[in-house]
């Protein structure tokens, strides 16, 4: 039976986390995020199934779709923060975007392909950087000698060219010492400084990051085509210190060991087999034609959407790439819409649902301790580098949580974005002018909480300003 991939190609395609088990995953979100267990199982599975499948033959593994998944849940609650969590724990491509960004093909803005054209270029620097780690030795001795040829000029180098008279051995042997002892100054650091004069090409380089950014990625293949003068490779001399010129040299070594073809077929395999695609924001483009305006658009943006999602040829400036297998995570809040307003199709797309709930006093109080980067240790270390120490007590945390909920409850529930407002408040006074105060330790209990903020959460109307 033909297997699909085998193990060590599986590890090359899917990268770090393709080992990890459900379980495995949910504890690492678990991590960062407090509660919504569903979520977090839901894109566990989601996550091994594709590990799983390019473990099948041949011809099934063909026929598994990735099972897409749709995250529905009110404002702050954790939906992003589970997308940006698990981008870091896989090293499979994986993009973040706002359905709201795109439009229709024909109007002016981005056409929703244009996210495949991104997870590629992003899958196509993955690659090449990966590459780069395995010529950097090579890459490194051939920069070296580079340089020794620039600090040195070769015998016969510096003449016309006609080499009538070839240099004696004497001269050569001195000339092959000069150069050893340069070696050793140059690995030793010592010539960091000297000031080199190295062939740069100019770089066309910024012109075309402004096309792309304008989401005309298109557009510099074209235009290099058409005016090559315009995007040649010019180069001119420049004079720079040795350390640059080695940053300038290595790129260009580097460059000439990785085969971009190569780069580029196998970020194509990757993205195929195992890419992401968070699209957060999916609310906001639900909503059925219903007369004029910006609802056709929207409708419009999700039937765009269908058949990436169902599996088509996307072509990008690196090749054709199938998106049959790239598993496919949305999110939305549905405060106004719901998921049945979605269009029938893209719903059916979308077979796994997952809720999240609404979080409570506890888990205020949970987000602003237990996670790895909680709020109140990111201002425990900001403090710190001005040399002072500050600690929270537990029943100070207990207050800010209820604090937190009874905000949520009043005036507008933003879920745990509330913490940010209240932590801010808070600490005013101490990040404005950490020096003038008295003592380098300062504790925050839940008496220094009561003082400095009840005033704000008793008057409803500043809360509503405030906080
Ligand atoms: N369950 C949670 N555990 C830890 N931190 C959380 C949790 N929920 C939210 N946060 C924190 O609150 C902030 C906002 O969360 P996030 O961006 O995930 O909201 P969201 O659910 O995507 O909301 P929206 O629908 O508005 O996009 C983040 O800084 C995040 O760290
Ligand atoms: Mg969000």
């Amino acid at each position: 039976m033909v297997f699909y991939m085998p193990g060590e190609v599986i590890e090359k395609t899917l990268g770090r986390g393709a080992d990890l088990t459900p379980r495995q995953i949910v504890a690492e979100l678990d991590k960062y995020v407090v509660g919504q267990g569903a979520a977090k199982r839901a894109v566990a599975i989601a996550l091994r199934n594709r590990t799983r499948r390019l473990k099948l033959p041949a011809e099934m593994a063909d026929e598994v779709a990735p099972k897409n998944i749709i995250m529905i849940g009110p404002t702050g609650v954790g939906k992003t923060e589970i997308a940006r969590r698990l981008a870091r724990l896989t090293s499979s491509p994986f993009i973040k975007v706002e359905a709201s960004k795109y439009t229709e093909v024909g109007y002016v803005g981005r056409d929703v392909e244009s996210m495949i054209r991104d997870l590629v270029e992003l899958a196509v620097a993955m690659v090449r950087s990966e590459k780069a780690v395995e010529v950097r030795q090579r890459a490194g001795h051939n920069v070296e000698e580079r340089l020794l040829d620039l600090l040195l000029p070769t015998l016969g180098d510096s003449g016309t060219g006609s080499a009538s008279s070839s240099p004696s051995a004497e001269s050569l042997e001195q000339h092959e010492r000069t150069r050893e002892k340069l070696r050793l100054q140059l690995t030793s650091g010592s010539l960091e400084d000297r000031p080199i004069d190295l062939d740069v090409r100019a770089s066309s380089f910024s012109a075309m990051r402004i096309f792309s950014s304008a989401g005309m990625e298109e557009m510099d293949i074209n235009l290099k085509d058409m005016m090559p003068g315009l995007f040649g490779t010019k180069s001119r001399k420049r004079r720079m210190s040795l350390s640059e010129a080695r940053e300038h040299l290595l790129r260009e070594e580097e460059e000439k060991l990785i085969d971009s073809d190569t780069v580029a077929k196998q970020a194509i395999q990757r993205v195929e087999e195992s890419g992401i695609i968070f699209i957060d924001e999916i609310d906001k483009i639900a909503g059925r034609e219903s007369g004029q305006g910006p609802d056709i658009s929207r409708e419009g943006v999700q039937r765009d959407l269908l058949p990436i999602v169902e599996g088509t040829n996307a072509s990008t400036k690196y090749g054709m790439v199938r998106t049959n297998h790239i598993l496919f995570i949305a999110s939305g809040a549905f405060h106004v819409s719901k998921p049945s307003d979605l269009i029938p199709e893209l719903q059916g797309r979308f077979p796994i649902r997952v809720e999240l709930d609404t979080l409570t006093q506890q888990d205020f109080a949970r987000i602003l301790k237990e996670p790895k980067n909680a709020l109140t240790r990111q201002y425990v270390a900001l403090m710190e580098t001005e040399g002072i120490h500050l600690t929270f007590t537990d029943d100070a945390l207990e207050t800010i949580a209820r604090y937190a909920a009874e905000v949520n409850e009043r005036t507008e529930n933003i879920g745990a974005r509330r913490l940010h407002t209240l932590m801010e408040k808070l600490l005013d006074e101490i990040s404005f002018a950490p020096n003038e105060l008295d003592e380098n330790s300062i504790v925050i209990d839940a008496t220094h909480v009561q003082r400095t903020l009840s005033d704000v959460i008793r008057d409803q109307d500043l809360s509503r300003y405030i906080l």
